[in-house]
């Protein structure tokens, strides 16, 4: 578990050099564990992201009678699948630790089961939204119940007849998508979705590795209930997300030259590069593949010098978790940023809008909330005393702000770093990064 008072210490300046490999993709990872206990057969993971969310995914099939071996200290997870209607009544609350992708993917399958569970989360995810999926779901023929306010826990009721529905979703988020159609592997007919926008479309490729039928037509997709799942091996590439803190590090920090190698390079993750690029950054993508029916791809990053943008509001679902980080991107570039229709910001690990907002403040960098983004000005970041909210990205970012600070910073509460990047601390030290830890 999540030590509780770690903090973070950057020495200023510094660059980042040489080839690193972050770890795997934690929406990936995810999903292997659930697609892969849904199977029928031995599903093999390679790179699974030992991350606490993902490990919360793990221990929750566990909970639920599937036979899981690793991870490994190489990543390398078996998973022995017992079908769609295998699973068996935990004797214990699931816990989803911080994690709002094991929830909301999470109700929709639970949705489908013979059994009741109940599923708890950390103070972070005890905020967070989950009207989003239980009411479509409910829509479907689910029991769900929640707070007043529609917070976890969630206690999901099993033996519900399910429905297909069809389902305009009111926000562009992967995890309701997810949660629908995960849902419908279990439903009477047809589940489709419409999204207002592009958003990671991860479960529909591993669905559809997995044999099942899924069918995308531009911003429309379906399936059916009643097929199966037939186990396959899963190649995680490594994690866009954890890759962003260095591609935005070394773009910022002066004289860097750093390979991130084996990233995954989803077209619906894409967004950071797109946007760094407008703002003038340096990036090469080398030796483009494919893994296990994602594109994978090594890239180089070469400091530049950065301009301030108005960031396409196109690539905001595709660059969603990295805004945070991208807000450092804007600190260090010359001129203005500005980022709308950004507001599911607010409801994340933290408030990211309003917690990078007082950080950067807090640096000396003019940065304005907005409702649904941010106005930032290009400046000189001094160091400063940060709190992370508890926020594993925000922790990160400002880590990485380091490079470009005056004096030393200072962030408080880091543990929540070891839910999706295990290792940064080591890894950013060795391509340069002047970080240390103290606290318990
Ligand atoms: C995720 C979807 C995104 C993202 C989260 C992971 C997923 O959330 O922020 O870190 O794995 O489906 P939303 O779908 O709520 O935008």
């Amino acid at each position: 578990m999540s030590q509780q008072n770690l903090r973070f210490i950057v020495q200023p300046g510094g660059k980042l050099i040489g080839r690193i490999r972050v770890p795997g993709d934690k929406s990936i990872s995810h999903r292997s564990i659930m697609l892969g206990s849904l199977a029928e057969g031995i599903t093999q993971v390679s790179g699974f992201l030992q991350g606490e969310d993902c490990l919360c995914t793990l221990q929750a099939f566990r909970n639920m009678g599937v036979q899981i071996e690793g991870p490994s200290e190489e990543g390398k997870v078996t998973i022995h699948g017992v079908g769609l209607h295998g699973l068996k009544a935990p004797n214990t609350d699931l816990d989803m630790g911080n994690s709002g992708t094991s929830m909301r993917l999470m109700s929709g399958l639970m949705s489908g089961q013979a059994f009741d569970v109940r599923m708890t989360g950390d103070s972070s995810l005890s905020k967070r939204p989950m009207k989003r999926v239980t009411v479509p779901l409910a829509q479907m023929g689910a029991r769900i119940d929640a707070t007043e306010q529609g917070t976890p826990p969630l206690v999901v009721h099993g033996s519900s007849q399910l429905t297909g529905i069809h389902y305009e979703m009111p926000m562009a988020s992967a995890q309701v998508k997810s949660a629908l159609l995960l849902a419908g592997l279990y439903a009477e007919g047809e589940t489709s979705v419409t999204e207002p926008a592009p958003t990671r479309d991860h479960t529909e490729r591993m669905l559809r590795g997995f044999g099942y039928t899924v069918k995308t037509e531009g911003n429309h997709i379906s399936l059916t209930g009643g097929g199966k799942l037939t186990a396959m091996a899963i190649d995680v590439p490594s994690d866009i997300s954890s890759a962003a803190f260095f591609m935005v590090g070394a773009s910022i920090a002066e004289g860097s030259d750093l390979i991130i190698e084996h990233v995954g390079m989803n077209p619906t993750r894409t967004g950071v590069i797109d946007i760094l690029r407008l703002m003038g950054a340096n990036l090469e993508l080398l030796n483009p593949r494919e893994v296990g029916g994602e594109p994978v791809a090594d890239i180089r990053v070469r400091s530049a010098k950065l301009k301030g943008i108005r960031i396409p509001e196109a690539l905001v679902p595709l660059a969603i978790d990295e805004f945070p980080v991208l807000f450092v991107a804007a600190s260090c570039a010359e001129g203005e940023t500005v980022l709308t229709g950004a507001e599911e910001l607010r409801v994340k690990e933290s408030d990211r809008i309003q917690v990078m907002a007082d950080g950067l403040v807090a640096c000396g960098i003019d940065a304005r909330p907005t409702a649904d983004g941010i106005i930032i000005q290009g400046g000189k970041l001094t160091g400063g005393t940060i709190t992370s909210h508890n926020d594993h990205r925000i922790a990160m970012s400002f880590s990485i702000a380091g490079l470009r600070a005056s004096s030393s910073m200072l962030i408080n509460d880091c543990a929540t770093v070891n839910t999706s990047f295990p290792g940064f601390v080591q890894l950013a030290y060795g391509a340069g990064l002047g970080i240390s830890t103290d606290g318990e």
